[in-house]
């Protein structure tokens, strides 16, 4: 396959990241990781190689150190885009650690912006949020790009938002700024290789990943956060979209920049599936698809929990010709799989 152009990744070694390296090298492009390893590992390299077949470019810098940023723009003049992951994610730590928050968040886009003006390199690609969208009325689910925007519900929240107020500025004051912004919704699985995936710190926030450790039995039960929502069963809806086709939606966003110029200069995707599942139905379908059984039991609601949202993805399908297409029962084997290999279960 001929070389197609140089991407850098900040965050590459991430979890939505390392999924999108692997789709940018399988489609030829010459891909440069930056990433700080704070949320991450090295090893994810040997993952994201023994799929690709190649080991991407590693630059182990943290988004806020501006010379070494820069540095690496001076090294490799070929840069024709950058997709911006690097970013803290954990909500409830925004909240306890707001400034850690603004300044990783805001700090490392501000430069990256600033060094790509100084390069002349045009076009970027940022991950951001459904949170962004809050609780949308009920007239607005499915929730499409042009629904309104709702204050923030945590530090981590609003760097979103601000990053997307950034980009539009900066874009207003730069026309030759090209930005993308993608808005994912639940993304969940990992690679049908099981050789990359999520690595959650800790205890897992997010709940796939406590559903697979429970599996594992790593953990004693999973607690479901209400079960009294105005929901047919009563739990909380999301749109879960598989991370191997949110990974292939970057790639798309990717080509249409570089190859579509009557493209609108800030363009906002929302990146799910269409269709929202509720936690039930992903525990549920989860024992079934792996035949594990996953202890549970109904706790109270999760402060700050959003009770419905799920994508209305046309925007997606129809301006970048893509879809999340992978059915839950393989999104959610994937995972498991993954979680497997990680503790050496059969
Ligand atoms: C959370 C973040 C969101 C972030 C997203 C990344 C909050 C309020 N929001 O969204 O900003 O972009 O992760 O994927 O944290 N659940 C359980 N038990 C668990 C864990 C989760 O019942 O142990 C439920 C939750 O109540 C929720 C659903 O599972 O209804 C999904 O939760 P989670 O994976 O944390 O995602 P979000 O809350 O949608």
């Amino acid at each position: 396959m001929s070389t197609k152009p140089c991407i850098l990744v900040t965050g590459g070694t991430g979890y939505i990241g390392s999924h999108t390296v692997v789709e940018l090298m399988n489609q030829g492009y010459e891909v440069i990781i930056v990433d700080n390893l704070s949320n991450s590992n090295v090893e994810v390299l040997d993952g994201i190689e023994r799929i690709a077949g190649r080991r991407p470019v590693f630059e182990n810098i943290d988004c806020l150190d501006y010379p070494s940023l820069d540095r690496v723009f001076c090294e490799y003049p070929q840069i024709a885009g950058v997709i911006h992951f690097a970013a803290s994610k954990a909500v409830g730590e925004s909240v306890e650690q707001p400034l850690m928050y603004y300044r990783n968040n805001l700090g490392s886009l501000v430069n990256i912006l600033d060094i790509m003006q100084v390069h002349q390199v045009r076009n970027i690609v940022f991950s951001s949020s459904c949170t962004v969208y809050g609780q949308p009325d009920k007239q607005h689910l499915p929730v499409d790009e042009t629904a309104p925007i709702q204050k923030a519900l945590s530090p981590y929240g609003n760097t979103k938002q601000i990053n997307e107020d950034i980009l539009h500025d900066c874009a207003h004051a730069c026309k030759q700024l090209q930005v993308t912004i993608l808005r994912y919704f639940n993304p969940i699985g990992a690679h049908p290789s099981a050789q990359i995936g999520e690595l959650p710190n800790g205890i897992p926030n997010n709940l796939l990943p406590f559903v697979t450790q429970t599996a594992a039995r790593l953990r004693d039960k999973l607690r479901i956060f209400g079960d009294d929502y105005p929901t047919e069963d009563g739990t909380c809806i999301r749109d879960y979209i598989y991370v191997v086709d949110l990974a292939k939606a970057h790639v798309k966003a990717i080509e249409r920049m570089l190859q579509v110029p009557e493209r609108e200069q800030v363009e906002i995707f929302n990146l799910g599936t269409g269709r929202g599942l509720s936690v039930m139905e992903i525990v549920r379908t989860f024992m079934q698809v792996t035949g594990v059984r996953v202890p549970y039991e109904i706790v109270g609601r999760r402060e700050g929990d959003i009770e419905q949202v799920w994508a209305d993805p046309k925007r997606a399908n129809t301006v970048l010709g893509w879809k999340a297409d992978t059915p839950i029962a393989d999104v959610l084997m994937s995972a498991w799989n993954w979680e497997k290999k990680l503790r050496g279960i059969n």
